[in-house]
């Protein structure tokens, strides 16, 4: 119980640490946050946004390189988006989507079937990207059984790959730190090659990585494989690009084995990587497309799973039913607030911009190549990463020590002093992950390139990379 009752901290004088602070190392439980970091330093307050940019409780301006986790995609303080959620909670402020609708969920399902990959015309809603993967999965299971499959269970991702927390999701998740302490998991969970391309040997043939998947289908036993699921570019990592025609051979092989795919775009939709969905980048058509995060440009929370007439066929008929729910699913306001948010896309060309821009990004990381530290700069859209290295030769990576005196001992402190956030992350090779609102043009990228550019050459020197 707290000492003092946050009324009488709030109330304290101004000066020295703020009360926000105190509450915040008092009360709030961040996550995927060593809060112990905290014991003596400030708690980031992030209080205020207005387009590519947002304001701490000092006043003080961020560039905010990540959309705040690659989320906010239409910028910062969108008062329109705002607006909508207000006129749609005075109008009608919940109901849920078991057994009822109303016109918000309607008519954002039916926006997205449009957009999304032909014959993909089914909008499940969930109120995160977490959830969605979860409901993806149930519904590859279910499916299979209602065709006399029962027995198809397993989900095939990639190493390193993100799906999320919970357990089932976590099961399809890669990185062995995250998934340790929660065993046993939920069972099936079946782990391929990345496509990595930066750490192969150059012989070796450009779809390896689709050809994995295959002989893992075929090492599992085909008749007990439910699914593949596959980000359009894998985050974790580092935003790991597809090789040519990697989507066209992955369909392939699903459809010759019966398995379901799962395009897991809770960031590559919603013009991340320059189109509405990634698999419209890539060219391919998956049976399920999981979402999130840049639906609603983040305004409110919201996810949802897309699925193709041929896998929401079954339910739709007779007795059956996806057996399977959240209270808060196509909540009214989040729904409201995702069509504001998709009427901005449409106005401002959202997706046009970033095609048109992408390459300028782009060129504005490659030419830090220069800095020893530079090992990688790979991506698509908006959506980059920067591999950081040892030895631009040899591309020998940092060990584990050097990776945690590198990251979290200085890298992620002065990249957020110098005023840029973005990510520095070692859940693979460390990385630096830029990932801008996609309003961001060439002021901005200015501004990331200054900035890293100076906060990599003292990495450099500092963990003597050459
Ligand atoms: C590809 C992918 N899938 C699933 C998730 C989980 O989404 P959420 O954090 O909204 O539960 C994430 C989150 O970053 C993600 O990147």
């Amino acid at each position: 119980m707290a000492s003092t009752t946050p009324q009488e901290v709030a109330q304290q004088p101004e000066g020295g640490e703020s009360s926000l602070q105190e509450l915040a190392k008092r009360h709030l439980w961040m996550h995927f946050t060593r809060m112990s970091a905290y014991d003596d330093a400030e708690v980031p307050i992030l209080v205020r946004g207005e387009g590519c940019y947002v304001y701490d409780e000092h006043g003080k301006r961020y560039l905010d390189g990540l959309s705040a986790l690659f989320c906010v995609n239409a910028g910062h303080g969108r008062a329109e988006i705002a607006d909508a959620a207000a006129a749609q909670a005075r109008e009608l402020g919940f109901f849920t989507n078991w057994s009822y609708a109303h016109p918000p969920a309607i008519q954002l399902a039916a926006r997205i079937a449009e957009l999304a990959p032909e014959g993909m015309d089914r909008v499940f809603f969930t109120s995160g990207g977490g959830e969605a993967v979860e409901s993806a999965l149930k519904l590859c299971r279910n499916w299979h059984r209602l065709n006399g499959d029962g027995q198809r269970i397993k989900v095939i991702a990639r190493e390193i790959a993100y799906h999320g927390t919970t357990l089932g999701a976590l099961s399809a998740t890669g990185i062995p730190e995250l998934r340790a302490q929660f065993e046993p998991l939920t069972p099936g969970g079946c782990h391929v090659a990345n496509t990595n391309s930066y750490r192969w040997p150059e012989e070796r043939d450009e779809l390896w990585a689709a050809d994995a998947i295959e002989e893992r289908i075929v090492f599992e036993g085909p008749e007990t494989v439910s699914a593949v699921i596959l980000e359009p570019v894998q985050n974790a990592g580092g935003c790991f690009v597809p090789q040519d025609g990697y989507f066209q051979r992955v369909r392939e092989i699903c459809d010759r084995y019966g398995v379901l795919l799962i395009s897991d775009e809770v960031i590559c939709s919603w013009g991340r990587l320059g189109t509405y969905f990634g698999s419209e980048r890539f060219g391919y058509v998956p049976d399920l497309i999981t979402t999130a995060k840049g639906l609603t440009s983040a305004y409110a929370p919201m996810g949802a799973l897309i699925a193709s007439d041929r896998v929401a066929a079954p339910f739709m008929e007779g007795k059956e039913m996806f057996t399977h729910g959240f209270t808060f699913g196509g909540h009214p306001v989040s729904a409201a607030m995702a069509l504001a948010n998709l009427d901005i896309f449409e106005r401002e060309d959202l997706c046009g911009h970033v095609r048109a821009k992408e390459g300028e990004l782009r060129a504005t990381l490659e030419s830090l190549r220069d800095l020893p530290i530079v090992g990688d700069v790979r991506g698509a859209g908006y959506f980059h990463a920067i591999e950081l290295v040892k030895d631009q030769e040899t591309k020998e990576t940092f060990d584990d020590d050097e990776s945690e005196t590198l990251l979290r001992g200085y890298l992620s402190g002065a990249l957020y002093e110098h005023g840029l956030i973005c990510r520095a992350d070692d859940r693979g090779d460390p990385v630096i992950q830029l990932s801008p609102p996609l309003i961001a043009d060439t002021e901005q990228f200015e501004e990331i390139g200054s900035i890293l550019r100076t906060v990599l050459t003292e990495a450099s020197d500092r963990m003597g990379a050459g």
